[in-house]
């Protein structure tokens, strides 16, 4: 298949959302809006660890030293109110509507020297696309590096795959069910991680296409994109923010990118808060549309901002 990669593109919101659905890629330089985004996961990760240099933990202090920080510093980031305000400055920036767009709460993601640490809290994610995790097909994937990046320390892409079906085994995740068992979980998986994932069950053939924007600058892509966190030999950690979003009138229409071999089920459509008014989750009557009766109890429903505020979210997709 095609994919064309945007740089700073002028289109319109409906017309980029079309070609992420095709498989597009866009990234964008840094604006304001992002570059305050990172200047506050900066200074955080820069407090918790107490003045050391974030970047080469590796060598300063012990693994379970780390985790122990991250346990803490993720979900204040993830939860910080100012992250509230920046994503939708950031987003209409970007040429969003915020009536209609709606953005689920952004993770700081840390990758260490693979022989460090990459499981559990700071887990790296070998080729996968998110459809796999129950994300709908509109899902966009907005991704940003906090320290300049390096080519063995970033996310790659599989954009060939866009389109290709990929042997794997999404039909053993379901998002209610891995909220309720696993996420809570997730910083006790230090050294080895058993949680079942979806995985390839083929190789998936490279080379990775790999983006290095800077500081600020974002990465936007369909989250039917096959991608994965690549196994970090460059010595150094390396920090990101990721978040999505749905656009309304695409989730009513069902519009989003082909699902070629996603198996899961669930969905993360109620984790979403609008974003311009981000107290507001999607209308439950839209969001029962894509229910297929694994939601079960109404108990397990509402995870995604109230469980990992209570259980100090985990590096989890
Ligand atoms: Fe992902």
């Amino acid at each position: 298949m095609n994919c064309t990669v945007h740089i700073d593109s002028r289109l319109t919101d409906a017309e980029r959302r079309a070609r992420l659905y095709a498989g597009d890629i866009f990234i964008f330089s840094p604006n304001p809006h992002s570059l305050q985004l990172v200047a506050l996961a900066r200074e955080m990760i820069e407090q918790a660890f107490n003045g050391l240099d974030p970047l080469t933990l590796s060598e300063t202090l012990p693994v379970e030293s780390v985790v122990e920080v991250l346990r803490t510093l993720k979900p204040r980031f993830i939860h910080h109110p100012t992250c509230k305000q920046l994503i939708p400055a950031l987003l209409e920036h970007c040429g969003a509507d915020l009536d209609k767009v709606y953005f689920d709460v952004p993770r700081l993601r840390t990758a260490y020297p693979s022989h460090f640490l990459s499981s559990g809290i700071a887990y790296a994610f070998h080729p996968h696309r998110d459809t796999w995790y129950a994300a709908p097909a509109m899902q966009l994937n907005w991704w940003l590096p906090i320290y300049p990046l390096d080519r063995e320390n970033c996310m790659g892409f599989y954009p060939g795959h866009f389109d290709m079906p990929v042997r794997n085994n999404s039909e053993t995740y379901n998002y209610y069910r891995w909220n309720e068992q696993s996420r809570a979980s997730a910083a006790q998986h230090v050294r080895a991680d058993t949680r079942e994932q979806p995985k390839p069950q083929e190789e998936v053939k490279g080379p990775s296409l790999r983006y290095l924007p800077p500081p600020g600058g974002c990465i936007l892509f369909s989250g039917a994109q096959l991608h994965e966190t690549v196994r970090n030999t460059s010595g150094v950690a390396r920090y990101s923010i990721d978040f999505r979003t749905v656009d309304i009138d695409d989730v009513k229409a069902h519009r989003g990118a082909r699902n070629v071999d996603a198996r899961s089920t669930g969905s993360t459509l109620r984790d979403y808060l609008k974003a311009s008014s981000p107290g507001e989750h999607l209308p439950d009557g839209l969001v029962g549309e894509y229910d297929d009766g694994s939601e079960g109890q109404a108990s397990i429903l509402y995870f995604g901002d109230r469980l990992v505020r209570e259980n100090q979210e985990p590096g989890v997709q």
